[in-house]
């Protein structure tokens, strides 16, 4: 079975001191949660502070974006060697927010994959369709575009350190939730397009997380779906209660 993957999203969201106490809040409970791992994903600038206040309980660190570019000339932005060094585990890579407002590409994000690969840092991949795609049936179509450009060149032995995170650009920040069976339905997808891209043992090892309006109530049966691995979590991230709630919620569909 895949240990669930519990990512919060904090976007452009806190300051130092709440980015320190939220941060503070999770961890102090952090032990409470035993079969999911836990991750906090707060904006760049804070990445240190919300490390210190983590130290060694078993949350992870992420980033919400990366450049691909080792260094050099490349102003306001962070490169892969920077997020290592300040001891970032994961990064996500082509959330809708940046696909949709800074304009970035699947070959962008296709460059970036392969930056944070190389250097041991793990992807997590986000793909998703737009509201109008899915109403005119183009869903399954959009996503594996998508996840052909973002995973171009992805190799058997890199894709097992790559995250999958679906999230239905209609459903992101809107309190519109997918249906257990939307979300299934494209989850299994998902794991079919890698089952012929590599192999099914491969495929069953990677983790294909669900983010769109994640909430304590609706987790439990979103994260109780064969296909779906744990959940991308923006505004309920931001509630340490909220969090471990659905953390608890992908904790208890292990141990059921
Ligand atoms: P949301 O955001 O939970 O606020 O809908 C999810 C995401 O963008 O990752």
């Amino acid at each position: 079975m895949r240990t669930p993957l519990i990512a919060g999203n904090w976007k452009m969201n806190t300051d130092s001191s709440s980015a320190a106490e939220l941060a503070a809040a999770i961890v102090c409970r952090a032990g409470e949660v035993t079969d999911a791992e836990l991750l906090v994903c707060p904006p760049t600038i804070y990445l240190t502070q919300v490390r210190d206040s983590i130290g060694d309980a078993a949350v992870s660190l992420g980033a919400q974006n990366m450049y691909h570019e080792s260094g050099g000339a490349y102003t306001g932005e962070t490169s892969v060697s920077m997020l290592n060094d300040i001891g970032a585990k994961y990064v996500i890579l082509g959330h809708s927010e940046r696909r949709h407002i800074m304009g970035e590409s699947d070959e962008d994000v296709n460059k970036k994959t392969h930056a944070a690969l190389q250097a041991g840092l793990r992807p997590i991949v986000c793909v998703g369709e737009l509201l109008e795609q899915r109403e005119a049936g183009q869903t399954t179509e959009v996503i594996r575009g998508q996840m052909e450009g973002s995973l171009a060149d992805v190799t058997a032995e890199q894709i097992s350190s790559v995250v999958i995170a679906y999230e239905p650009v209609w459903a992101i920040g809107t309190g519109k939730v997918a249906t257990p069976e939307q979300a299934e339905e494209v989850h299994a997808d998902l794991r079919k397009q890698l089952t012929e891209r590599y192999n099914a043992e491969i495929a069953d090892t990677v983790r294909i997380l669900y983010g769109g309006s994640v909430k304590p109530d609706n987790a439990e049966t979103l994260l109780g779906q064969p296909n779906i691995d744990g959940a991308l979590i923006g505004g309920a991230s931001l509630k340490a209660d909220d969090f471990l709630a659905i953390a608890a919620a992908g904790a208890a569909v292990v141990q059921a």
